[in-house]
């Protein structure tokens, strides 16, 4: 076992008392530099110590951790996340994701890391993915759609996660057009699809969500401080992750559901209900150029209707620029 385990393992059984640093390098037959070194290295990962001369160290607090077997006991879904991996670190979720299809992955299958190296965003943009703070999942879906139904499935999964965020911030979440979700004007998470297809034919598609989820303002770089936010800064409190996840999961299988039963228009009066981008003035990239208007309506392709000063309604389907 690492030294680090087992320096975690003795402060672990001493139940909140202190430890000292003799006991413990004569423990561990390593020197009280060696466990010092190591102290320092587990803060870096979260662990919260107290250091006091004289008495040595007393593990006040871990990390909050995802475990495979909290999140399996506490999933509620039939399909979604019941093949479940877990990773401490990766490049990025999507690539592992992909490659997983490629050796047979089913529907379903859902990939989680602590920490991301290469988190990626839409549009070439990074994801920050800070260690043990946010929730950086991929989740592999078959749906037997046509392939140009593919952009539904990012509203949709916008709706799951709209609707999993306001049980914990009300309606102060909403969802700005295709895919970020705000809290008053902070982006707190964002969805990538990935799909892979041939002709019409769409064969899986991989839906990226990020999550700031306990992350504080010191965590975001500062570029970042005063357009993003985290449920914990909009809380105040720390988020338990795995129910987070769980109940993420079962309200995307209801919603996925709904939209194999009844198709898309009930998943679209959903999402009207909860955007923050109709009826604002907007500009975005159109296939004429950058064009500017009102926000009216998504239409059955989960296009972005603006209606033009003069009057024309156009479709936007990639993001909106920053107004
Ligand atoms: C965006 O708003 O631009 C989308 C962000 C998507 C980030 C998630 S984190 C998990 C998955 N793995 C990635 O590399 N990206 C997505």
């Amino acid at each position: 076992m690492a030294l680090k385990q087992r320096i975690l393992e003795l402060l672990r059984s001493a139940g909140g008392d202190f430890v000292s640093g003799e006991q413990l390098s004569e423990s561990l037959g390593v020197s009280r530099t060696a466990i010092w070194k190591h102290i320092r290295a587990l803060r870096e990962e979260g662990y919260v110590f107290e250091a006091v001369s004289h008495r040595g160290y007393r593990l006040e607090q871990e990390p909050n951790r995802l475990t495979a077997a909290a999140l399996i006991a506490n999933l509620r879904t039939n399909v979604l996340g019941r093949q479940l991996t877990l990773f401490d670190e990766v490049d990025s979720t999507q690539n592992v994701a992909h490659e997983l299809v490629r050796q047979g992955a089913e529907e379903g299958t859902l990939i989680i890391a602590e920490q991301q190296t290469q988190g990626r965003g839409r549009q070439g943009r990074a994801w920050h993915s800070p260690k043990g703070k946010g929730i950086y999942m991929s989740l592999v879906l078959k749906p037997r759609i046509p392939l140009h139904f593919t952009p539904q499935l990012t509203l949709l999964v916008a709706v799951a996660l709209c609707r999993t965020m306001s049980q914990y911030v009300g309606d102060r979440v909403g969802i700005k057009w295709p895919n970020d979700l705000l809290i008053e004007g902070r982006k707190v998470s964002g969805i990538l699809l990935e799909s892979r297809a041939d002709d019409e034919r769409l064969h899986y598609v991989v839906a990226g969500i990020g999550i700031g989820v306990n992350l504080t303002a010191e965590d975001y770089p500062p570029e970042l401080h005063k357009v993003a936010t985290s449920l914990r800064m909009e809380t105040g409190v720390e988020i338990d992750r795995t129910a987070f996840i769980c109940a993420f999961l079962a309200e995307l299988e209801e919603l996925y559901g709904l939209y194999h039963r009844e198709g898309f228009a009930p998943i679209q009066a959903l999402w009207e209900a909860r955007s923050v981008s109709l009826g604002k003035r907007v500009t975005a990239v159109a296939a004429t150029g950058t064009i500017t208007g009102v926000a009216e309506r998504i239409d059955d392709s989960g296009a972005l209707m603006l209606r033009l000063d003069d009057g024309t309604v156009l479709p936007v389907y990639s993001g909106l620029l920053e107004t």
